[in-house]
């Protein structure tokens, strides 16, 4: 018998001294009137700067930590998706790792706990950050309910209007939570005196829970696009190596989908890391089209530029979504590690438009009944694609894809999209 334990890693993996070129190091902008590096220090907690910064390829996990991820139900599911293979009819075999299977809906949890961990460790009382539709903020109310801290949620404005239930979670977690653009904060204001409508945007949110962490001497806990966010996602690809060595299974082409890109990272990077697979393909919004139209450039995470700059692919700091775009994946920039391996032509792309998506999410409902989160419906459409593609070569590849979330509290976005296309 396999024990859960045996599954669950021990360290977390970290790509970067694995890198074929050294990672840009964050940085301070040019003649800046303070240092964001320095500011770090009052922005993170202590052990999750040190990791942010970290050379070592593994680093150890808390035993404290382990123990909370066995009990969110770590190690996750690693299906094979075995209806809808048959309903495509190809040779291809497709597997998914289940991160929908934690109490929070995603893998974010996977980070909340060992940066809420450490936060407490630290004697911190209150945490802070930003969400989007709702999934990291959920994990973050959850992880420090886990660790009895305070936590504040600047929810993009267009979200907290749209998504009230994943509102009352946070709040039933414990959670403060705030449409954002808010009056609480010196951005918020300056956005709302410019445009009271402002829809609101990850960075302006972002930028926000930053702001209002240093302003009450809280901590502000980060959700994506940051090296040590990604280590802490190697959990799930450590997890899906495991667990298909135990079925005497070898991937030969993984798929995630991308927003900042932590959950492609940590499904994704312990496979690069060990040579293992041959195809790694980032799936992005054809809406929010970063891949296709973002630059190769030093800019910042937040749209207040209080976190360094880091090198990334973005479309700019200042960009604004869509509003009516009800697929997700709506962050400005990729992560640092992962632009460079895709400007390496290591890991590959595609982008898919919102109707695309949605025609694959109802297949894989169908076919296999879970509903997936619309973030995931985009990787799902690209696994659609190349067993497809191995259908036409006839090819018995193995697809191994991660399916970040579920999409429960995702129902209003899938009644958009069915009212404009059925
Ligand atoms: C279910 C789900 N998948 C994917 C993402 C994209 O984020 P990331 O690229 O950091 O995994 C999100 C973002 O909130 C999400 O909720």
């Amino acid at each position: 018998m396999v024990r859960a334990e045996d599954i669950l890693p021990k360290y977390w993996y970290n790509i970067i001294p694995d890198l074929p070129k050294p990672l840009p190091p964050p940085r301070d902008p040019q003649g800046a009137d303070f240092s964001r590096i320095d500011l770090l220090r009052s922005i993170l907690p202590k052990e999750v700067l040190r990791q942010q910064f970290t050379i070592e390829r593994y680093v150890r996990i808390p035993e404290e930590v382990r123990d909370r991820y066995l009990s969110i139900g770590r190690p996750t599911p690693l299906f094979r998706a075995k209806r809808l293979e048959e309903f495509l009819k190809t040779p291809a075999k497709i597997y998914f790792k289940f991160e929908g299977a934690t109490p929070t809906g995603s893998h974010k949890i996977n980070t909340a706990i060992p940066q809420a961990y450490f936060a407490k460790e630290e004697g911190i009382e209150h945490v802070v950050t930003e969400t989007g539709a709702g999934q990291w903020g959920t994990a973050v109310a959850l992880a420090a309910s886990m660790y009895s801290m305070k936590s504040s949620i600047f929810m993009v404005k267009v979200s907290y209007e749209q998504k009230p239930m994943r509102r009352s979670i946070m709040q039933l977690y414990g959670a403060e939570v705030y449409a954002s653009p808010t009056m609480l904060t010196d951005f918020g204001r300056k956005i709302l005196e410019q445009n009271p409508q402002h829809p609101g945007s990850l960075g302006i949110a972002m930028s926000e829970a930053i702001e209002y962490a240093l302003k009450n001497e809280f901590r502000y806990l980060v959700g994506s696009v940051l090296d040590v966010v990604l280590l802490h996602q190697s959990v799930i690809g450590q997890e899906t190596i495991a667990q298909l060595d135990y079925l005497g299974e070898e991937a030969d082409i993984l798929i995630g989908c991308v927003g900042g890109g932590s959950n492609f990272g940590g499904f994704v990077y312990p496979f690069i890391g060990n040579k293992r697979g041959s195809k790694y393909i980032a799936v992005g919004s054809a809406e929010i089209p970063k891949f296709s139209k973002g630059e190769y450039k030093y800019d910042f995470p937040d749209s207040a530029g209080l976190l360094p700059l880091v090198k990334m692919i973005t479309l700019g700091k200042d960009y604004v979504p869509p509003p009516i775009y009800a697929g997700g994946l709506r962050y400005h920039g990729v992560a640092p590690t992962l632009s460079l391996l895709m400007k390496e032509g290591i890991i590959e792309w595609k982008e898919y438009t919102e109707r695309e998506i949605f025609e694959a999410a109802k297949i894989f409902m169908q076919t296999q009944g879970i509903v997936p989160a619309p973030e995931s419906a985009h990787a799902i459409k690209a696994v659609i694609d190349e067993a497809i593609l191995a259908r036409k070569e006839d090819e018995k590849k193995v697809i191994v894809f991660n399916l970040s979330g579920h999409g429960l509290l995702d129902l209003s976005n899938y009644e958009s999209m069915m009212k404009r296309w059925g």
